[in-house]
């Protein structure tokens, strides 16, 4: 990408001292401390700094935190994570959302592994870096100036922040035109000695002064010649294009128990939500798209006026929204005429449990169900049959154990 056609919002002077006053800042008020910083070493560690920034890229540091010292601990070396089961990566991964990450980072560590049986090392180019599952511009960039001291330029959530401000950028950040833009001044202000360091302190700068809420303008190193500062408009950048609202789907979770008071759980399919993760089964109800004007839905009560999109009782859709196992549970219970109720309502809020996705917010209703053990054998067989992936666990073992994605962990609570 060249600057060529750019037009900068900012004179030279301003561009050329950005970078001196940035590692300035850094220098004195960054964060020096953080487990898999690599500036402080003259033999970086591009694993580190590859499985750090995957668990950064939607997650905030403090979170990251003991996921990051459990995961060197299982996983030292990318040979580890390449050969360790996909049950285990799940397990380690649980609690930290965005389940796709967690298959690039496993998929994405053998191919390290490949690559380095092949040059002997990891990928020392960003076009290298990009083949990886899971990494895209930024990420790679971070890791070819953190983890691999070369040149690299990111471009991230938070760089985006800064620079839409400091150069009052008013394009939409979401359009591509203005991520042209963003790229083109990230590139201009990279230094081409230190873009490691250089990367670390942006991230720092927007993970703690230049901030979404209420930027610490007085403690910054570029408050001078911040053009959203200078207008007082801090808070208006980045600008970017509302969301469509969500739809909200209504499901119901089964908790369905064998005498010992073991629960059922199903591994979900590699492909769609949970992917690879172990679930209740979950029955479909309906969804329904979010017209309640400007309110807040919590029951499903309330919205059961509101045009539902999709229901159970249309073939296309049960297919689409029931996994197979689940239509075998489906199947089973109404041929067995059995049915799951409510738990006891004194014990918990009727509210069914609120989970927030990508393309829509969940609502979780747990219901209960007690077989007897020539029932629980029975729809076992059914599944295994099937050959679906079940276990019989008691929730603490299941919490322990399996990969539970969180909405499930909310459930057990
Ligand atoms: N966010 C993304 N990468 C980061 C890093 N290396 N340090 C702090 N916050 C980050
Ligand atoms: Fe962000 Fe304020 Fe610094 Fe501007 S002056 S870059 S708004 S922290």
């Amino acid at each position: 990408m060249t600057d060529n056609n750019i037009a900068f919002t900012q004179t030279k002077d301003h561009l050329d001292t950005f970078a001196p006053r940035l590692l300035d800042w850094f220098a004195i008020n960054g964060r020096h401390d953080l487990p898999w910083q690599q500036h402080l070493t003259d033999t970086p560690n591009p694993y580190i700094v590859w499985l750090s920034e995957v668990m950064l890229q939607q997650t905030q540091v403090t979170t990251v935190l003991p996921y990051f010292a459990r995961f060197m601990d299982s996983f030292p070396t990318v040979q580890d994570l390449a050969t360790a089961e996909w049950n285990t990566v799940a397990e380690h991964w649980a609690g930290l959302g965005y389940y796709a990450r967690a298959r690039n980072l496993h998929k994405g560590a053998k191919q390290l592994v490949a690559v380095i049986n092949e040059t002997g090392d990891f990928p020392q180019t960003l076009a290298g870096w990009e083949a990886i599952a899971g990494v895209g511009p930024s990420t790679a960039g971070a890791i070819m100036a953190m983890g691999l001291h070369r040149y690299g330029v990111i471009c991230d959530g938070n760089v985006k922040r800064v620079l839409t401000r400091w150069a009052a950028i008013e394009g939409d950040i979401t359009k591509s035109a203005t991520t042209k833009e963003l790229w083109a001044l990230a590139e201009r202000l990279t230094p081409i000695e230190n873009s490691g360091l250089f990367a670390q302190a942006m991230m720092d700068m927007g993970a703690t002064l230049c901030t979404r809420r209420k930027p610490a303008c007085p403690l910054c190193p570029l408050q001078n010649d911040c053009l959203a500062h200078a207008q007082n408009r801090e808070e208006d950048y980045p600008v970017k294009a509302k969301k469509q609202p969500k739809p909200s789907k209504f499901s119901n979770a089964l908790l369905i128990q064998n005498v010992d008071g073991e629960i059922l759980w199903l591994q979900r399919p590699d492909s769609g939500i949970w992917g690879g993760l172990w679930s209740l089964p979950l029955e479909f109800i309906e969804k329904v798209s979010d017209n309640v004007k400007g309110k807040t839905t919590t029951k499903q009560t309330d919205i059961l006026d509101e045009k539902p999109l999709e229901v159970a009782s249309n073939e296309k859709v049960y297919e689409a929204e029931f996994t197979t196992a689940e239509q075998i549970i489906n199947a089973w219970l109404n041929k067995n005429n059995l049915v799951a109720t409510p738990i006891n309502k004194t014990l918990l809020d009727d509210a069914p449990i609120k989970h927030s996705l990508t393309h829509f917010h969940w609502y979780l209703t747990p219901q209960s169900l007690i077989l007897n053990n020539e029932q629980s054998q029975a729809l076992t067989e059914a599944l295994q049959a099937a050959e679906i992936n079940i276990n019989w666990l008691n929730a603490a073992d299941a919490q322990a154990t399996l990969g539970l994605p969180r909405a499930m962990v909310k459930i057990l609570e």
